[in-house]
């Protein structure tokens, strides 16, 4: 089979180098390829109506292996990126055993080799075991290839340690500290959002302050000890106002926000359906407008779909007893182009952005997130952002746990080229 390909008469969206234009872009062994080297042997791929954009990078991903391989592992999470037209993702330290060392993170990488679907960046978590206390192996870790760390599904409790891990990673330019921010005490036992409907629905509250007071914290950290911290899936307006306020007084924050905390409001939970429960809570409409405005003026700097796969059985419990997490990969590009781009609130631009570009840089992953010049690693996803689809299963995720289950979005991946291989054509995983 070929290896030059010919992508002819794409629009072409590169926020790396602020292109937008109707284009053909070659691609020869590997890379981005100069035009005038010759086409004529390269295999067309019409283009067309398509949108060609640098591969999606995902800053915030669980694919559950080791452990929980029945939930998701790293080669299916792979082609669940890669079919939402993702070419990098960072898979979380929550596994079993955790990342806590360079052993774990080792068999991650391989695995992601093995699967050979997108680039795998393993996340390192801050302490051993997820507890909290002792810091783990990072040197061992950032030797092992680690630029994120982070004890997601878990707070790291003490300001004191968080102090420790962003005074330890001053040492590495390119490595950052990421938190989920949720005070553990004042979560305790909640479903939901605490408001109007936890009340209505009899079901126990996570008031916003349970994550506003972690990020109050965490922005006092980063001050004191001038490490980069990176705040993961912001859901609540105060949150994106403290965000706001740090990054004008120029510390080194950033922040997430996720698809479904974007779309949904805790309305969608009246049908107590267990694939809104997710960590932190869907919040109000006012909340997820804050989180969208944030998005947009940039005090928000990237999407992470928190794809969370979690078995049928366990998912399909009375409301109380389901763990919180949504699978997001395959959706989370047509879930902001139906929901941001189509009504108008966001370019295509700024959508790739915060979907390739911006996650690329914060990850330290320097073959993604364009430019798409001659040179550059063929690292690109081809979508039709006019096309309708419903999402239902079967996915290529192991498990079904979507909040978008059921709902109809605009725009579809066609072709995910990965280092200059298509491992989606036609919409279809070749491997
Ligand atoms: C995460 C998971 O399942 O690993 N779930 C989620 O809803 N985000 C862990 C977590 O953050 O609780």
């Amino acid at each position: 089979m070929s290896d030059r390909y010919l992508f002819a008469g794409a629009r072409v969206v590169d926020p790396a180098s602020g292109r937008d234009d109707v284009a053909d872009v070659l691609v020869a062994d590997g890379v981005i390829a100069p035009l005038d080297t010759g086409v004529a042997d390269a295999q067309v791929i019409d283009c067309t109506g398509l949108v060609l954009a640098p591969g999606l990078v995902d800053p915030h991903t669980h694919l559950r292996e080791p452990g929980r391989e029945d939930k998701e592992t790293v080669e299916t999470g792979c082609r669940a990126a890669a079919l939402g037209g993702f070419t990098a993702v960072t898979p979380m330290a929550n596994t079993d055993p955790v990342a806590d060392n360079a052993a774990v993170i080792h068999e991650v990488l391989d695995l992601g080799l093995k699967a050979g679907l997108c680039d795998v960046f393993p996340v390192g978590a801050i302490t051993k075991g997820l507890e909290g206390e002792a810091m783990a192996e990072l040197g061992e870790m950032v030797e092992a290839g680690v630029r994120i760390f982070s004890d997601d599904g878990r707070t790291v409790p003490t300001a004191r340690v968080l102090r420790n891990a962003l005074t330890y990673v001053k040492a590495f330019e390119d490595v950052v500290i990421a938190e989920h921010c949720e005070d553990d005490a004042l979560a305790e036992g909640g479903q939901m959002h605490e408001g109007y409907h936890s009340y209505s629905l009899g079901l126990v509250g996570k008031p916003r302050e349970s994550e506003e007071v972690i990020v109050a914290r965490d922005i006092a950290v980063a001050r004191l000890t001038g490490g980069r911290l990176h705040l993961h899936h912001l859901s609540s307006a105060g949150s994106v106002e403290m965000v706001r306020r740090a990054k004008a007084e120029g510390l080194r924050v950033t922040a997430e926000v996720t698809p479904h905390h974007l779309v949904f409001t805790d309305e969608d939970l009246l049908t107590y359906d267990t694939n809104f429960k997710v960590n932190p809570p869907i919040r109000t409409a006012e909340d997820r407008d804050a989180l969208r405005a944030g998005l947009l003026d940039g005090t928000i700097d990237v999407i992470g779909t928190d794809h969370a796969p979690h078995a049928v059985e366990e998912k399909e419990v009375e409301f109380d007893q389901a763990p919180p997490g949504t699978i997001g990969l395959e959706t989370a590009l047509a879930a902001l182009l139906t929901h941001l781009v189509e009504p108008g609130s966001m370019s295509l631009g700024r959508a790739i952005e915060v979907l390739s570009t911006a996650p690329a840089r914060l990850i330290g992953a320097a073959d993604h997130g364009g430019p798409i010049e001659p040179g550059r690693p063929a690292n690109l996803v081809v979508f039709d952002p006019s096309a309708e689809w419903v999402v239902e299963p079967p996915f290529a995720s192991k498990s079904r746990n979507s909040a978008f289950r059921g709902k109809t979005l605009r725009g579809k991946v066609v072709h995910t080229m990965y280092q200059g291989e298509l491992v989606v054509a036609d919409g279809k995983a070749q491997r």
